[in-house]
């Protein structure tokens, strides 16, 4: 593969993507796509029927506070999409929200269907390609009652609601993600308790969970091509860079296989694969190691790395062989100006990785609001827009203008554009 000769991916406007001729340090091919992300239950508010309100209201659980009203967009998503066109992205990456559309078991919503419907055609309206993903954490309550990924019928379950959403709303999706990250939600969920059910198991629970995710990512992708799916389908895999310390090498080799390499194999037959990466992780001899001193931290307590980003796409493409599309990439930070300097940094590794041949077709940052990060809560800021928790009034921050003007001139100013920049952390 190549940037010369990207492998064609199925339709859609990413389709028509061709990196070539390659582009000069910091630029970026012609139709590159830019985007922006939001997750529904980070974003909507009053998701009562899925697994996290009752996890986040659940006073076992770590959760930091509950999503409650989170940033109003189920009602404010016409002035999400004015952001996001404003910015002059071409892209939204959003996700639905299952438990609306199949609150009871076989049961579908066709107001829910439409709702996300009027959401399609508002980013069409508007020159914005619609980037759908399926299931971003959250389940409906009466499949989590029922074993969740662990129930038998997980994966036809799943396949059966994308199915069913894709008929709805097919017509009006420009890119398709079944899973956002099911490479770490065993870890989180069944190893660290720290998503729901809040298990922390030492056994293989969550290789249980791991390989029904497979299962349903696949079944979810036969089932949109068998119906009038005509969008190129994926699958979204959390990676970072991941390096050993001395002595750690078999750990770091361990995690990567289990964290990266098994769920990347599972995108054979893709159309691409959609990569997220935002920091680093060492590990040594007895596993995860801290940042290292010296490197600073992000609101998220994990190291400022922004080659992660390139990193990543570099991984996934030799490991898959698909054309990439970074579909989250970003920093938590209540200082702004760190905030452009991570996307410069990170945008200048991916600008690199185009220029070495590597077919990336897009770009998508996290994420266009302050928004709901799971169990810390509304503290950890990764926003491009802030967003007044009591009148939900969208700020812009500096960040978001810069990050239009790179969008719109598809290129990056600047130094850290230059030939041979390092990309890495200060
Ligand atoms: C994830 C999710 C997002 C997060 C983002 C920042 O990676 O956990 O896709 O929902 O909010 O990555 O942590």
């Amino acid at each position: 593969m190549g940037a010369d000769r990207p492998a064609p991916v199925r339709s859609g406007p990413v389709t028509v993507t061709v990196p070539a001729p390659r582009p000069g340090p910091g630029s970026f091919p012609v139709g590159f796509v830019w985007g922006v992300a939001t997750a529904a239950h980070q974003i909507e508010g009053g998701n009562v029927n899925n697994d996290w309100w009752a996890w986040e209201h659940d006073p076992g659980s770590p959760c930091a506070e509950p999503s409650g009203d989170a940033c109003d967009s189920f009602h404010r998503w016409p002035e999400d999409l004015d952001l996001v066109a404003g910015l002059g992205l071409g892209a939204y990456r959003f996700s639905l929200e299952w438990s609306r559309i199949e609150p009871a078991d076989g049961e579908f919503s066709r107001a829910a269907l439409e709702h996300y419907r009027r959401i399609c055609a508002g980013c069409a309206d508007r020159g914005i390609q619609a980037a759908v993903t399926f299931h971003h954490f959250t389940l409906p309550r009466w499949l989590a009652r029922r074993g969740g990924f662990e129930a038998t019928d997980f994966p036809e379950r799943f396949a059966r609601y994308v199915r069913r959403a894709a008929d709805h709303l097919g017509d009006l999706i420009d890119l398709g993600c079944t899973l956002n990250e099911p490479n770490i939600l065993g870890l989180l969920g069944y190893r660290l308790g720290l998503f729901p059910p809040g298990v922390s198991d030492r056994t293989d629970r969550a290789d249980g969970v791991g390989r029904s995710l497979v299962r349903a990512h696949r079944l979810a992708v036969e089932e949109l091509r068998a119906g009038r799916a005509a969008f190129p389908v994926g699958v979204t895999v959390a990676m970072a860079e991941m390096v050993a310390l001395p002595g750690g090498e078999e750990v770091a080799a361990a995690a990567r296989n289990d964290l990266e390499d098994r769920f990347l194999a599972a995108t054979a037959g893709d159309d691409f694969v959609g990569v997220q990466a935002y920091t680093r992780m060492r590990f040594g001899p007895d596993g995860l190691a801290p940042p290292e001193p010296g490197v600073a931290v992000t609101q998220m307590g994990y190291e400022f790395w922004p080659n992660a980003a390139a990193h990543a796409v570099r991984r996934a493409a030799e490991a898959t062989g698909l054309p990439v599309v970074v579909t989250e990439n970003g920093i938590a930070t209540d200082d702004d100006a760190r905030r452009i300097d991570y996307l410069h940094q990170a945008l200048s590794g991916v600008a690199r990785c185009l220029a070495d041949g590597v077919d990336v077709r897009g770009y998508v940052a996290w994420s266009l609001l302050d928004n709901f990060e799971w169990t810390y809560g509304f503290g950890p800021t990764f926003g491009l827009f802030s967003v007044d928790r009591r009148t939900f009034e969208r700020r812009a921050k500096p960040s978001a203008a810069w990050y239009g003007a790179v969008a719109r001139a598809n290129r990056l100013p600047g130094p850290s554009a230059a030939p041979g920049g390092d990309g890495q952390s200060s």
